[in-house]
């Protein structure tokens, strides 16, 4: 059971970025993190990070042809701005899981609206690294 796990811009500077918004580690730890999880739950992840929002659609549209069972989706401030992946989830088949280290609910009000979370089939922000494992719990469930 392959679940992708994809993220978006700056997101590969997590651990030195905003750390106090963001926390200390870095994608790679998160990914550690997520391995371990993953096995034991039988699952097989993909993690890719990019700073473009084309390669975060064309991986939507991979995941779809590769059957993953789920993505775990956290695509930065594109969550925000962009119709194009709005579209490419509802695009796909594949049940998609939107994930912030942040609550983006408590901070500017430009990140209250959220594109993925309007085509998404959930949500989890706020806690941290955290989200991801409960992300990971939530597609092991599906
Ligand atoms: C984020 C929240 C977004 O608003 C922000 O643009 C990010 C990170 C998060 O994980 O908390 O880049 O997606």
């Amino acid at each position: 059971k392959l679940v992708y796990v994809l993220n978006g811009p700056n997101l590969n500077l997590l651990g030195l970025r905003e750390p106090t918004i963001y926390g200390s580690d870095t994608l790679d730890d998160i990914a550690a993190m997520l391995e371990d999880r993953a096995q034991e739950l039988g699952l097989t992840i993909d993690l890719r990070q990019s700073n473009h929002e084309g390669h975060l659609i064309d991986w939507l549209h991979e995941a779809q042809a590769e059957e993953a069972v789920a993505v775990l989706l956290n695509a930065g401030a594109y969550t925000h701005t962009s119709v194009a992946i709005y579209d490419a989830i509802r695009a796909i088949k594949t049940p998609v899981i939107e994930v912030h280290l942040s609550n983006p609910h408590t901070r500017e009000e430009f990140r209250h609206k959220s594109y993925v979370g309007m085509a998404a089939k959930g949500s989890i922000a706020g806690f941290g690294p955290k989200s991801y494992l409960l992300g990971l719990e939530a597609a092991a469930l599906l």
